[in-house]
């Protein structure tokens, strides 16, 4: 059987991770490509705010879900539309609120939900869960290309940290409110429209959903994260504690994909580079020992649309194992 027959067995989320550069758009959209070319349903989504999906593919990408191809959709989040949205969101809720008492308090609560940090991973969060959501309905697989590393790791604890911290916000909305039923008790339609209060609601259905989005991301039949890496030192010593770090969340970690090897046919004025990334690669293979361990040529070109990509995609069949 070659390659290009393979079926990947894929997780229904998969992430692409690692330091900036490497080229994890570039892996994530060849996966993505190769699930989709298997009959698999999949979504390629982008949380990075650079938005470079669009440019790996060579097509337009935007904030709604697009088609790119037979099997093929793609969506870039951008955290700073999430954020305003929710906060939208919040805000129509509470229009039918009018006592200009409650209104205050409401748009105190949302400043404070707002400036908290955080609230921009937050707000991708949501969108992230949405998507969770709508898999097996629409979608078969969810691949991820992630932002560079830190900025990703803080997204993928958050369900952790965000709990804590809404279970702060709840109790905090729920102290509020008794404040509030006891200034109206002299005010019987006050009291009435406080009885049902938005934002408890939302709140507490925020956290059902991080809930729900630890549990994904913390399944290893559901959720993996693979990382791209170059056979360079740093890259090599970033992914070593990224590991450990979703290790210590409890987010499983599946193959390392080493991109940008260079060609034996790269020729004899690239010879010590092929040396030195040579012996990067034996460092990888026997630091990251019992890994699945991709190695991924470097192209003549840049990445910049689909035929690049389908040339790298049959190399992500073994990527799952
Ligand atoms: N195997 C490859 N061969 C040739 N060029 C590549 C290869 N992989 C990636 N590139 C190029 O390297 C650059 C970085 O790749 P890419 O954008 O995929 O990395 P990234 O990790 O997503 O970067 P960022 O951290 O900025 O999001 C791009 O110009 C891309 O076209
Ligand atoms: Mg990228």
């Amino acid at each position: 059987m070659t390659s290009t027959d393979r079926k990947v067995n894929y997780r229904p989320f998969t992430f692409f991770g690692g330091k900036g550069g490497t080229g994890k758009t570039s892996c994530a959209a060849a996966y993505a490509l190769a699930l989709a070319a298997q009959g698999a349903r999949t979504l390629m989504v982008s949380t990075d705010p650079a938005h470079s999906l669009a440019d790996a593919y060579g097509a337009e990408i935007g904030f709604e879900v697009v088609k790119l191809e037979e099997n093929l959709w793609g969506i870039e989040i951008d955290p700073e539309v999430e954020a305003k949205k929710y906060m939208k969101g919040i805000q129509e809720k509470m229009l039918h609120i009018v006592s200009a008492a409650i209104v205050d308090e409401i748009k105190r609560q949302i400043e404070i939900a707002y400036t908290s940090p955080g609230a921009e991973e937050a707000a991708i969060f949501d969108k992230f869960i949405e998507l969770m959501e709508s898999l097996g309905e629409r979608f078969d697989a969810i691949v991820f290309d992630t932002a560079p590393t830190g900025h990703t790791l803080r997204l993928l604890t958050l369900p952790e940290i965000l709990g804590t911290w809404i279970e702060h916000l709840i109790e905090k909305r729920k102290k509020a409110m008794h404040m509030m039923k006891m200034a109206a008790r002299y005010d019987s339609v006050l009291a009435e429209k406080i009885e049902e209060d938005p934002i408890l609601d939302t709140l507490t259905a925020r956290r059902d959903k991080f809930d729900l989005a630890r549990k994904i991301l913390t399944d290893p039949e559901r959720s993996v994260f693979h990382f791209v890496l170059n056979a360079e030192k740093l890259p090599i010593l970033e992914t070593a504690r990224a590991l450990e770090l979703l290790r210590n969340h409890g987010i499983a970690t599946g193959g390392l994909v080493v991109n940008k090897i260079l060609p034996p046919e790269a020729g004899p004025f690239f010879e010590k580079r092929r040396e030195a990334q040579e012996e990067y690669l034996q460092d990888i293979r026997s630091r990251f020992a019992g890994r699945k361990i991709l190695e991924i040529p470097l192209l003549d070109s840049d990445i910049q649309g689909r035929e690049q990509l389908i040339r790298l995609s049959p190399l992500f069949a073994d990527l799952d194992g």
